[in-house]
């Protein structure tokens, strides 16, 4: 039977030590990327809550491009990017977001998303809630509703979840 979306995690993500502080313990999503199995089975499932519901995936700069594009693929849908700053060269809805210290810009150019449409946003990890708030703004700024959040890894105790609800959050490890 098959290995169950944790052990694959736990198998192929490398844990780093004092990264990027000491006293945090990083866990690097990019072998799980490079390993073929790894990359369908988290695409694959971090989509598959939201099956049938939407008409487009929007991905978080920068590694939410990389589920994003593929989850589209293989979804039969388009994929839109939210930038940070200065990065889109048209018109852009922007949105500030609180870091751990001072603050940054997501961008959406404000034709990639139709009025009505039902959005799909990926990224990789959500910890604070505050780069996905953002991406929600964004969407709604562009008329548009969004339909969930798929994330690989959900930083349990940083009340990500609780700032974006009442959005339907689905991790695949919560850690
Ligand atoms: C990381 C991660 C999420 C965000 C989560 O991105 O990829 O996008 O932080 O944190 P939050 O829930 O507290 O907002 P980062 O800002 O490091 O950008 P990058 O993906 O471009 O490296």
């Amino acid at each position: 039977s098959e290995e169950p979306i944790a052990d694959l995690l736990d198998r192929l993500a490398a844990v780093v030590p004092d990264y990027p502080r000491p006293g945090i313990s990083f866990k690097d999503l990019t072998p799980v990327f490079a390993d073929a199995e790894g990359l369908k089975r988290i695409v694959d499932e971090v989509i598959a809550p939201f099956a049938g519901r939407f008409d487009v995936i929007a991905g978080l700069e920068a590694r939410g491009f990389v589920l994003a594009a593929a989850g589209a693929y293989a979804a039969g849908t388009g994929m839109v990017t939210l930038r940070k700053k200065g990065k889109l060269p048209r018109e852009v809805h922007a949105e500030d977001y609180l870091l751990e210290y001072g603050t940054a810009t997501l961008e959406l150019h404000r034709d990639d998303i139709a009025p009505g449409t039902r959005v799909l946003l990926l990224d990789d990890v959500l910890a604070t809630g505050g780069t996905v708030g953002a991406a929600v703004r964004l969407v709604e700024r562009a008329g548009a509703e969004v339909v969930g959040i798929g994330v690989v890894l959900e930083l349990d105790g940083l009340g990500g979840r609780q700032k974006l609800a009442p959005h339907e959050v689905h991790a695949l490890q919560r850690v």
